[in-house]
């Protein structure tokens, strides 16, 4: 950012607005919604009439909580340690407020200091209410909100909801419902952090923008697709939450379904967000159900025992902070899903996901079928590969083509090699971090990143089988995976003949950082 302090220059084409955030002092609000906030503002995106008002049960002050939530903006914003005249312009929109999420005083106080707000602005207000407490409360706000009269204001109330939404199709049907009896489904935004990252978004621009790969995205010349998000960090300090939730629940039932729906939908008409929300859920309503019969040839589970990771020994999952000594729940899942439309009829999609796997990746790989007569003499083509397009979401940021080029020299000799996108290079700025662009569009009341009910219900269905048959036939075989590997081999037994796991892609600047080339 240079030497320019950067102070907080509003936008005045965004409507006052006051972010009431329940479970103001914990984790989240620290480490991703406030920074989110702060770099708005930094960016000229924040409405000249803001407010933040923390709620939570702990004492404190205005103060101690605008310092505590500066040490997280210094750690956790894009534009690094902030400047002081910046911050303190920010921070003295930041107020708490002490109060019991179960007590209808707390919502009272909270309507008569939006009502204060409006007075002092002499305009109405946005009021958006975010729930970043823990889960057992997401089914209490709402009443709440309901009772005390604050959700009743269809176009200038909304009620943001961090994931988990529900533990299984049970309580997300429950949930649902109490949201749906104090909200419109209009004013509910359900986050899914994944639809919010600039490259899962840019699935949608680089499918529906160019028409050079919509002819070929199908089962006529995809051979299979395949969705990883894996990453090199265990539990951290989640062990009490992950250890009653799982990979399964923690990453599959929702961001690995986002990318599943993305990458397979049908073009969408126009962009208005129910529009693209339908095409998405239909992606969901085409997957083959997975019969409880066929769950263990479907889909496999595993769990990381200790390990080596960035060649550091790291503990095993049954030895980390707050997890069972003999737990049994899954840090690693795969599956083999089949779409039963016509476009992706008999092409297999992989999914995987699992912490504590040799290095981090998120990425969707589309596997080309191969040229209908290979032609070519039989030792020109040792080296082939499948022809791939590999959609890097993180922490590489881009697209690759992998494709088949001769190799110089007098012998007819084929290799693969590699188009690359680079974000950062093409276009030289820094993404905003998923919370902003969400957060964004929840003030612009966009509701196309975010889930709709019927989306997160259709996924809780189909993995619903997969749940009830692991919990009536516990794993023997845990911990079955070492860290610092890329997961159970069992994953193997998941795909046809002559599919892999691709190894995540890394793009040439990551190569050239870690001393790599692309020769031979
Ligand atoms: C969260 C999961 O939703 O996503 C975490 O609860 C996981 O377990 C995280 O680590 C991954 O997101 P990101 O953006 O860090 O890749």
């Amino acid at each position: 950012m240079g030497e320019t302090v950067r102070v907080m220059k509003a936008n005045d084409q965004l409507e006052p607005t006051v972010f009431v955030i329940f479970g103001g002092a914990g984790d989240l609000t620290w480490r991703k919604l406030v920074p989110a906030l702060f770099d708005l503002s930094q960016d000229r995106s924040m409405p000249a009439d803001f407010s933040v008002i923390a709620v939570d049960r702990i004492d404190l002050s205005d103060e101690k909580l605008r310092r505590r939530l500066h040490d997280g903006v210094n750690q956790f914003s894009r534009f690094g340690k902030t400047k002081a005249a910046a911050w303190n312009e920010f921070a003295r929109h930041i107020h708490y407020q002490k109060g019991d999420f179960k007590k209808l005083e707390t919502y009272r106080a909270l309507g008569k200091q939006c009502a204060k707000l409006e007075k002092e602005w002499g305009a109405k207000v946005h009021r958006i209410f975010y729930m970043a407490t823990p889960p057992s409360m997401f089914g209490e706000i709402p009443k709440y909100l309901g009772k005390a009269g604050l959700a009743r204001d269809r176009e200038w109330a909304r009620i943001v909801v961090e994931k988990p939404i529900g533990y299984d199709l049970a309580s997300a049907l429950a949930l649902n419902g109490i949201l749906a009896a104090n909200f419109e489904e209009s004013q509910i935004f359900r986050i899914d952090h994944y639809l919010g990252k600039e490259t899962v978004q840019n699935i949608l621009a680089f499918r529906f923008a160019n028409p050079l790969f919509e002819p070929i995205w199908n089962r006529r010349y995809v051979e299979c697709v395949t969705i990883t998000a894996v990453e090199a960090v265990g539990v951290e300090h989640r062990g009490g939450y992950y250890d009653h939730a799982g990979a399964l629940r923690d990453m599959v039932q929702n961001h690995l379904m986002q990318l599943l729906c993305l990458v397979a939908m049908e073009p969408m008409v126009s962009f208005e967000a129910d529009e693209i929300r339908n095409k998405k859920v239909d992606v969901l309503h085409a997957v083959r159900p997975i019969h409880r019969d066929e769950v263990h040839q479907c889909v496999v589970r595993g769990q990381y025992g200790p390990g080596w990771v960035d060649g550091k020994k790291v503990p095993g999952y049954r030895e980390e902070d707050d997890v069972a000594p003999d737990s049994q729940t899954e840090t690693f899942v795969a599956l083999r899903l089949f779409l039963d439309n016509w476009r992706w009829q008999g092409v297999p999609f992989y999914l995987r996901t699992g912490k504590r796997l040799t290095r981090q990746a998120s990425e969707i790989s589309i596997q080309f079928r191969g040229v209908p007569h290979q032609a070519f003499p039989a030792e020109s083509t040792l080296d082939w590969q499948s022809s791939r397009l590999v959609m890097s979401i993180q922490p590489d940021e881009g697209i690759v083509q992998c494709f088949q080029a001769k190799y110089p020299g007098a012998k007819m000799h084929l290799r693969s090699v590699e188009m690359q996108f680079n974000y950062q290079t093409a276009f030289a700025v820094q993404s905003p971090d998923a919370y902003e662009t969400l957060l964004w569009d929840v003030m612009k009341n966009d509701a196309t990143l975010f889930m709709r009910a019927d989306q997160v219900e259709a996924a809780w269905q189909l993995l619903m089988p997969v749940l009830e048959v692991w919990a009536e036939a516990p794993p023997s075989d845990f911990p079955n995976y070492a860290a610092g590997t890329w997961g159970p081999e069992d994953a193997q037994s998941l795909l046809a003949q002559g599919h892999s796991w691709p190894l995540p892609t890394e793009l040439v600047s990551r190569r050239r950082k870690k001393g790599k080339t692309s020769e031979p």
